[in-house]
């Protein structure tokens, strides 16, 4: 029997390449040896959101990319959390279990408290509580995720082993599985590619827009004109260089220490090494956009194959918890 894995994204629109290169691209290749499960998380949504009004879109933009850029719905479940309301149960119930000192310390929740002083909600301290039902309804053995949701992954541990030393063994311990890839940083080179540093690239984005953002790019600081030297182990152009122009980067770098090419030149190299990398990524997309139908089928389809799992662990977690007849 394959092991189950995981994971869930929040419904945040169009994908960017560091979302690519981080993510997406290990679930992809994850389909083949486990049993995927891989779910817009929308009611975590909900906790950080001033409106509601784009999630629809949202929800919609994120699957084309996710199914241009190879998640199978006929090797994994895919679907929206909502969709599957048993989640909410299970969240019920195992907040009974968690304590609240455990869920204050968590650093997520110490950082958007102080993000959003205004909206320090309910839902915002039980966030990892969902997010263990999330996990656990489906007997998950593995989770990829990337460093900063470790400390949920512990509290989805810890609410295990407490729910199987109070109630008997139900649910296995789930692991992390770090993505290996190093952090894609963003177009102005401080920080990780983010939307809400608006640093990225679209992966739907065309190849003129590409080109556009591109150009936004930060290099080496130190190289003011174009005759002077590069130092592109410092240029994060450079880095991105190496994920979309693997076989031309000794090349580059060399010109660019002697001047020989300077960053215009270099970022349009750039650009058109993201293009080429995209082009059928690009025209899957655009075919999936064209039926919307399949995308909502694709979704109920998921949906439907993730509740016949979700109600037998209901059912068991109640009978163990004593709300229904064993
Ligand atoms: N908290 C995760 C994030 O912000 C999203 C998430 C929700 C998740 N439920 C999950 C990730 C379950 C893995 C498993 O990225």
């Amino acid at each position: 029997m394959k092991q189950r894995v995981f994971s869930g994204a929040r419904p945040t629109g169009r994908q960017h390449i560091g979302n690519y290169l981080g993510a997406i691209q290990n679930y992809v290749d994850l389909q083949d040896k486990y049993d995927c499960i891989y779910c817009i998380v929308d009611i975590h949504a909900l906790t950080t959101l001033e409106s509601t009004s784009e999630l629809q879109q949202n929800i919609f933009e994120m699957m084309l990319d996710w199914l241009a850029a190879g998640l199978d719905p006929k090797k994994s479940i895919i679907f929206v959390q909502s969709h599957v309301t048993e989640v909410t149960e299970l969240f019920t119930f195992l907040g009974m279990l968690t304590p609240l000192g455990w869920l204050l310390r968590v650093p997520t929740f110490k950082e958007k408290a102080r993000m959003q002083p205004q909206n320090v909600n309910y839902g915002l301290v039980g966030y990892p509580v969902l997010m263990a039902a999330d996990i656990i309804l489906y007997k998950t053995n593995v989770v990829p995720v990337g460093e900063d949701q470790l400390p949920h992954l512990e509290m989805t541990r810890e609410i295990v082993r407490r729910f199987n030393s109070i109630f008997g063994e139900t649910f296995p311990e789930p692991q992390a599985k770090l993505t290996s890839f190093p952090m894609v940083l963003g177009l102005n080179g401080g920080q990780k590619m983010g939307k809400s540093y608006n640093n990225h690239i679209e992966l739907a984005a065309t190849p003129e827009e590409t080109l556009e953002r591109v150009r936004t790019a930060v290099t080496d600081p130190a190289r003011q004109r174009r005759n002077d030297p590069g130092h592109p182990e410092v240029c994060n152009v450079f880095t991105l260089h190496g994920y979309f122009n693997p076989g031309r980067t000794e090349e580059i770098a060399a010109q660019c220490k002697v001047a020989g090419i300077g960053c215009v030149d270099c970022k349009k190299i750039l650009a058109g090494g993201i293009n080429s990398a995209l082009k059928d990524f690009r025209e899957r997309r655009h075919a999936l956009e064209q039926d919307p139908d399949h995308i909502y089928d694709v979704l109920a389809d998921g949906a439907k194959r993730a509740q016949s799992i979700a109600r037998k662990t209901i059912t068991e977690v109640k009978a163990k918890m004593g709300l229904i007849r064993a």
